[in-house]
């Protein structure tokens, strides 16, 4: 069976430790010969149906600098574009390379293409989730405020949209065990099974379902402040007849904008997150996004460490 990475919540609290160590491990020592021939007479095939920068990027030179062959896809000028299967899709993809990461629309396109796989699929973003990048945001969280990876005393606020990455996050707090406060307009909040599933496995995740806009009480004394666009790929916002949209967006989402007074509410070295793309003033004020408390950046060079890791876990060396 190849070893599928799609959601955070599908591997115990040891398995994504391992995974951040790996991550560290090799940021320390990226050119460490168990490293850069980790994938060598590997071809791994990386499929976009949406943009990117990060993920293509770091995963592409992530690829390379473990000796794998990375071929970026453009999913529009592939067969499956106009229609051919997922499965068939599989089935081919799974006798020329030995892995497939893939950014999708429908969250459903990974499932369904790794059921057929007989090689690991990696989700790079879906519209439900974001599982790479929240693992290279709780190894940049291990950093800022945890070194030894006990997250046990760390409290993390979401503010804004509740959306793909808040899922994962959402997955990651009940992993990893920091405390999580949600702060989502009502009509924006992220999926109650998902928040549900992970209060099940004993994550300490809260959520006024009602709508608790008072983000300065909610930021009181939290270790990270933690926000991202206001229109994810898909949410429309892009003028003609999404403008209405757009407006009810800015709307609803603007009480939760992080401003300085919010982050000063938090921790003394409390820090600031966001997976990026940011629009400074949108979720988030410029002062806050390109001030002392922001480590965007450390998230964005991340990506590059927790990508590697998961390829290897992935792909496992015999
Ligand atoms: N954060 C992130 O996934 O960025 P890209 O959309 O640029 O890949
Ligand atoms: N929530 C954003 C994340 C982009 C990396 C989106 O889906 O567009």
């Amino acid at each position: 069976m190849p070893i599928h990475f799609l959601d955070i919540a599908d591997f115990d609290s040891a398995t994504l430790k391992a995974i951040l160590i790996d991550a560290l491990a090799m940021k320390k020592d990226p050119r460490h010969k168990q490293y850069s021939q980790h994938l060598a007479g590997k071809h791994i095939a990386l499929i976009f149906e949406k943009p990117s920068t990060r993920t293509r990027i770091s995963f592409e030179v992530g690829v390379t600098q473990l000796g794998g062959v990375p071929l970026v896809l453009d999913a529009k000028s592939m067969q499956m574009g106009r229609g051919e299967s997922l499965a068939d899709t599989a089935r081919v993809l799974s006798r020329y390379v030995h892995a497939m990461m893939l950014r999708v629309d429908q969250h459903r396109t990974l499932d369904e293409l790794a059921t057929t796989a007989t090689i690991p699929v990696i989700n790079g973003l879906s519209d439900t989730s974001h599982p790479c990048q929240v693992m290279a945001d709780v190894m940049t969280l291990a950093e800022a405020k945890a070194p030894k990876l006990d997250f046990s005393q760390l409290t993390v606020l979401w503010a804004g949209d509740g959306n793909n990455v808040t899922h994962s996050w959402i997955d990651a707090a009940a992993s990893f065990g920091f405390a999580l406060r949600l702060a989502c307009p009502p009509d924006l909040a992220p999926r109650a099974d998902i928040i549900a599933r992970a209060q099940q496995k004993g994550g300490r995740i809260s959520f006024d379902t009602k709508g608790d806009t008072n983000i300065s009480d909610l930021a009181k004394g939290v270790d990270a402040v933690v926000t991202d666009t206001w229109f994810s790929m898909g949410d429309g916002g892009d003028g003609g007849d999404a403008a209405a949209d757009k407006k009810a967006r800015e709307k609803l989402l603007a009480p939760y904008r992080i401003t300085q007074a919010i982050m000063q509410q938090a921790k003394p070295d409390a820090v600031f997150m966001h997976c990026l793309p940011v629009y400074r003033g949108n979720e988030a004020t410029a002062e806050v996004v390109d001030g002392s408390q922001s480590i965007i950046f450390d998230e964005a060079e991340n990506r590059l460490h927790a990508q590697k890791a998961i390829l290897r876990h992935c792909l496992p060396r015999p």
